[in-house]
């Protein structure tokens, strides 16, 4: 069978040409082309996943899937921060976008998390297109993340990711990162717009037809948004930013966007040699430097989300002998 056409679309203002073009001759925006499939006129529009052929009133809707009761919609990892900043647990067939600075530890945290659910009989998908499956196998190893549900993968092909979800139909699928995975259909080098939006379309698709929760590891630019288009944030429906300074042991978890919770907690972490550890008791943290009696020096209670954060306030000043300190 012919492979489905591809052709280059100025995302500004829509010119199409079939060539990449650095300057739009429509709009005169540079570096506007994306590569985009073409698949003839049935694939405008498509239908919205688990939608009805016909309008329905929204008391008759049945929201009890797979044999769950509506509230049990959510699943725990275990992982009690990082189901806290998720609002309470993983929400079945969602997407969640998880960005970063390189080496801040966003696979040793999925791969925390997935074990902990692996450890609970549950059998969840981890797919690295960035190692191999010794390198896998050895961080889980380090992190004590060897479960027999924990199925490790390295591929970047998503068809056959896609495909594997499928037959497996596993708890939990984890795609570390989206940047490295690539679609046949489409010619451009992984990582770039078009494979990544393509990527993404796809394992969001077959998710949440299957009630799956999907974790997408994402790169982080320069400037520190999530690398690739800023539609790859509204197509998923949770958005986490995993943060802190690589030269010190704290990382801090936020939402970004929430669909299904409040973007106001923060899961705190602290990194040592086994993993991340999970910091309770954040106070304990921002208090445990603090000279006590010293003038100039205040504990503030903050809310942060459904948590108390006790911070400590300093005030320094110093006598001047200019006249405008
Ligand atoms: N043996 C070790 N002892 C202590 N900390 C370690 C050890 N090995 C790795 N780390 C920590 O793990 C971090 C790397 O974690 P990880 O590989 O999960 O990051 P990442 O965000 O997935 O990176 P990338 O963007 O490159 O995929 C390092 O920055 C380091 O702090
Ligand atoms: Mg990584």
């Amino acid at each position: 069978m012919a492979k489905d056409k591809t052709i280059y679309t100025c995302q500004a203002c829509g010119h199409t040409s079939v060539k990449w073009l650095g300057r739009c001759p429509g709009c005169s925006q540079y570096n506007s082309f994306v590569e985009e499939r073409v698949a003839g006129e049935k694939k405008r529009g498509g239908p919205v996943i688990g939608a009805a052929t016909v309008p329905e009133s929204i008391t008759s809707v049945d929201s009890a899937r797979g044999g769950r009761a509506a509230r049990d919609h959510r699943v725990k990892t275990g992982l009690k921060e990082f189901d806290r900043v998720l609002g309470g647990g993983m929400v079945l067939g969602s997407a969640v976008l998880i960005g970063g600075d390189p080496g801040i530890g966003k696979s040793t945290l999925v791969l925390q998390a997935m074990k902990s659910l692996a450890a609970g009989g549950e059998k969840v998908l981890y797919v690295s297109g960035e190692e191999s499956m010794r390198q896998i196998k050895l961080r889980g190893e380090r992190l004590g993340a060897l479960a027999e549900g924990l199925l490790a993968w390295s591929e970047t092909n998503v068809e056959k990711v896609a495909e594997t979800v499928k037959e497996l139909k596993p708890s939990a699928v984890v795609i570390d990162s989206v940047q490295t995975l690539y679609s046949e259909d489409l010619e451009s080098a992984p990582g770039s717009v078009g494979q990544v939006r393509e990527v993404a379309a796809r394992l969001i698709g077959t998710c949440k037809t299957l009630d799956i929760p999907l974790f997408l590891v994402g790169h982080v630019t320069k400037d520190g948004a999530i690398a690739g288009p800023k539609v790859l944030e509204h197509m998923v429906d949770t958005v986490l930013y995993f943060e802190g300074e690589s030269s010190h042991i704290y990382r801090i978890l936020r939402a970004v966007k929430n669909r299904y919770g409040s973007v106001m907690e923060i899961g705190v972490f602290e990194m040592t040699d086994g993993g991340l550890r999970e910091v309770l008791n954040p106070s304990e943290v921002f208090l445990a430097e603090r000279p006590e009696g010293a003038t100039g020096s205040s504990v503030v209670p903050s809310l942060e989300g459904t948590r108390t954060i006790l911070v400590e306030v300093q005030s320094l000043v110093c006598p001047s002998l200019f006249g405008v300190p």
